[in-house]
């Protein structure tokens, strides 16, 4: 059984983090996808928020877990049997962050492997402030989040 975590701050879930989701079910077994508590993004959703919108929009999707974590993401990869951990590239400007994460991670815990998977092109300039920014001046993100969301976006 090969289960890896994928972790974010998902505030909220977009169609982007979904089509990862359904890329690295095609490598793993089992997917977790694992809500960070210590964000220091100031979120717009509370952790209940964005994992009850989480478990909505993945709802007929199958062999996924969800889940919150703190501290740090290996300790949690390895609490969970993960044998890696997934994040998503989609341009050249994630890449320097997400080298160095995943450098460190190595080093923390060389056990753990880090995953990149590219996103569908139509969601290469999508992430969770551009959707939040948009909904609040009045733009459709029908495109862009599940429907579910759209609508706790639109009630916020
Ligand atoms: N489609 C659309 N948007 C995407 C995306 C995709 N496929 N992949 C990422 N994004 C967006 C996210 O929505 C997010 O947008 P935002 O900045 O507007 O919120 C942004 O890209 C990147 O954030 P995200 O993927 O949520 O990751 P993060 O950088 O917020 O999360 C953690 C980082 C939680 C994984 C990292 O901080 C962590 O591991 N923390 C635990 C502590 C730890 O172990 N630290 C040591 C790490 S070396």
């Amino acid at each position: 059984m090969k289960t890896a975590v994928y972790p974010g701050t998902f505030d909220p879930i977009t169609n982007g983090h979904i089509d990862i989701i359904e890329r690295a079910l095609k490598i793993f077994d089992k997917v977790i996808i694992a809500v960070s508590v210590d964000s220091t993004k100031n979120p717009l959703f509370t952790v209940e928020e964005r994992i009850k919108m989480i478990s909505e929009a993945v709802k007929d999707i199958q062999r996924i877990e969800i889940d919150s974590f703190s501290g740090l993401l290996v300790d949690y990869a390895k609490k969970t049997n993960a044998i890696a951990i997934i994040r998503g590239l989609r341009a050249v400007s994630d890449f320097e962050y997400e080298f160095q994460m995943a450098l460190m991670n190595r080093r923390l815990n060389e056990k753990i492997e880090t995953v990149f998977l590219m996103p569908n092109e139509k969601f290469t300039y999508l992430n969770s402030s551009i959707v939040r920014e948009v909904v609040s001046l009045g733009g459709d993100i029908s495109d862009f989040v599940p429907e579910n969301v759209k609508n706790e976006l639109k009630k916020k």
